[in-house]
């Protein structure tokens, strides 16, 4: 009689008499619902529960009980039945119950499938490389992201920390929240602070509606300072309250906001460098390097070089349609290449090549790279003179030069003595006192 009412309305049964043929049906079958007695011949309907359970969670299974038990149904219904019908079985209500057990599952479904495609999309960004220098710092990246504190990316142009920032994010329980990002260096300054903070209405000519800043966006999620070295003076002010008290006004605004987030900074140059050189609060400095990441250059990680060019390679040919491959004599180059702009350049250089070449082999010729590498060809060495800021007067000069050596010796020092103090102080030639209050100085903690 079931399987008739069924039929009629378009559905396709399939029977089983007992437990072990039903366990065998859903294997087989893969049904949409299954309807089950909580009597069988064989084994029982709780049986055939839990096999479809187990075989798909979000499969539905509806019940039938023999009028009077009803403890059973209650029984199946916390054991994952998605509903029950008293025999004598009513057909219009098995149909109901059928049809409404599809939508669910079809909507099950669709909710799986759209979970994947929002982790896809704001799921972590791949991060390539195994040189142990990298892997180090994606240990550091897991270890910042179970926290909610300040982290402060540094690396060259083109290292990865914008990535990186975004990696940290997706990561961290904030993930569900919002990734924000502003470019400090890239915005001027004088709608650097309505960009960060907002404005109201009628704050300045021109200001016809409130607009929210990033801080206001980022909200329970995590806000990424691109280029915080950039940042002008009066601002750093601001961005310093704003991460002390966690609240800030609108530009044009009395009402004091409060927000969540969690703050990522990224800088391409040594901002202790620029605080001695006095173009960089010393408090904000040390409020943002509470979580140092420094990001090595490309050039530093040689193991990673490969790996990422093959990377890009596949991604690149596979957007152009195309099949192809290194030349041992390409790889070589790119191994021996200083990388001046680190990833980016070798994406950069990968996408060149792959529409340069017209064969399916990348030769040298298709990298086209600046500095020249090969017979006859010198590859120039990269001179540490080159990442020096020259800029400012002498003293501003050597200050910010003196002072990055400084920290380096010392940082080498409490390495090279296990972080015992006491030791790093005797192997500089300097008193504990003042190697303690160096390391205050530099924010190096404990190694
Ligand atoms: N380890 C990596 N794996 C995969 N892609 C990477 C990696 N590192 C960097 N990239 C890619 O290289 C490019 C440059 O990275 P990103 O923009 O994060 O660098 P950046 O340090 O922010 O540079 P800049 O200082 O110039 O802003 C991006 O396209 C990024 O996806
Ligand atoms: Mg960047």
């Amino acid at each position: 009689m079931l399987r008739h009412a069924l039929e009629e309305q378009g559905h396709t049964v399939v029977e089983a008499v007992d437990q072990p043929s039903a366990v065998q049906q859903l294997q087989q079958a893969r049904p949409a619902v299954v309807l089950t007695d909580l009597k069988l011949p064989d084994g029982d309907g709780f049986g055939v529960l839990r096999a479809a359970k187990e075989l798909d969670p979000e499969l539905p299974v509806v019940v039938m009980t023999a009028y009077g038990s009803i403890q059973d149904a209650v029984t199946a219904m916390k054991e994952g039945a998605m509903d029950f019908l008293a025999k004598p079985v009513d057909p219009d209500h098995l149909l109901l119950l059928v049809e409404r057990a599809i939508a669910q599952r079809r909507m099950a479904i669709d909710n799986v499938l759209l979970k994947q495609e929002l982790a896809e999309r704001r799921g972590a960004p791949r991060i390539v490389g195994e040189d142990p220098k990298l892997r180090q710092v994606s240990q550091q990246l897991h270890r910042a992201a179970g926290t909610d504190t300040t982290v402060l990316l540094e690396g060259e142009s083109g290292t990865g920390k914008e990535l990186f920032a975004r990696a940290l994010h997706a990561l961290s329980s904030r993930n569900d929240g919002p990734f924000v990002a502003i470019n400090c260096a890239a915005i001027p300054e004088t709608l650097l602070e309505t960009e960060l903070f907002g404005h109201e209405k009628g704050a300045f000519t021109g200001a016809a509606a409130r607009k929210p800043g990033r801080f206001e966006l980022a909200h329970r999620g995590t806000l990424f300072l691109d280029e915080i070295g950039d940042l002008p003076l009066p601002l750093q002010a601001k961005i310093l309250r704003a991460l002390e008290e966690k609240r800030f006004e609108r530009v044009g605004g009395t009402q004091s906001l409060h927000v969540d987030v969690r703050i990522v900074a990224a800088t391409n140059r040594g901002l202790k460098a620029a605080v001695a050189a006095r173009q960089f609060r010393e408090d904000l400095f040390f409020r943002l390097s509470v979580f140092p990441i420094d990001i090595p250059p490309l050039r530093e990680r040689p193991g990673d070089i490969a790996t990422l060019a093959r990377h890009f390679m596949d991604k690149f040919s596979r957007d152009m349609n195309k099949k192809v491959h290194f030349a041992p004599a390409a790889l070589e180059e790119l191994q021996t290449y200083p990388w001046p702009g680190n990833v980016r350049e070798l994406q950069n250089c990968i996408e060149r090549a792959v529409i340069l070449c017209d064969g399916d082999t990348i030769q040298p010729r298709h990298l086209s790279l600046t500095f020249k590498v090969g017979p006859g060809a010198v590859a120039a060495p990269v001179s540490p003179w080159d990442q020096i800021d020259l800029s400012g007067t002498l003293l501003e000069a050597t200050r910010r030069v003196t002072s990055e050596v400084e920290r380096r010796k010392v940082e080498q020092a409490m390495q090279g003595a296990a972080g015992n103090r006491q030791r790093a102080a005797e192997a500089l030639q300097i008193s504990y006192k003042a190697l303690t209050s160096k390391l205050r100085e530099f924010g190096i903690s404990e190694v």
